[in-house]
């Protein structure tokens, strides 16, 4: 009971501790996204590259979004990743688009 209690406490301060964008499902990412946007594939903007993902980001979340749902060029519809909700691509597009 002790131990739990202590166990929810870490947990709520790490919570507290984490960055300011929603941690990305990194299941999805690294099964999908990752295989093309680490070393950039067919033009794909690196991950963490902010310099190249700064002219994707100015057309808006929402475009992007439909990008990748539409495929876009070289990225097929869903950038494979069939089981993504918009709110997850969303993230994993703040995390790429991010500095580490
Ligand atoms: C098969 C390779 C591949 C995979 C897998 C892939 N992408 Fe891409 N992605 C690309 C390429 C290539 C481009 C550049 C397309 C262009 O502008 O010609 C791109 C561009 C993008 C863009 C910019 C779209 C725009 O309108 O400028 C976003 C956002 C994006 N990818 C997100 C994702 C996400 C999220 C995933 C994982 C769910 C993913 N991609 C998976 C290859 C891929």
């Amino acid at each position: 009971m002790i131990k739990s209690i202590a166990a929810s406490v870490a947990l709520a301060s790490f919570m507290v501790a984490a960055p300011a964008f929603a941690e990305p499902n990194m299941d999805k990412y690294n099964r999908a996204c990752a295989a093309c946007h680490v070393s950039g594939v067919a033009g794909a903007p690196k991950s963490h590259d902010v310099a190249a993902w700064e002219t994707r980001m100015a057309k808006g979340m929402d475009a992007l979004v439909a990008s990748v749902k539409n495929g876009l060029n070289a990225m097929p519809p869903t950038g494979l990743c069939a089981d993504c909700s918009d709110e997850e691509y969303q993230e994993l597009i703040t995390y790429m688009s991010s500095a580490k």
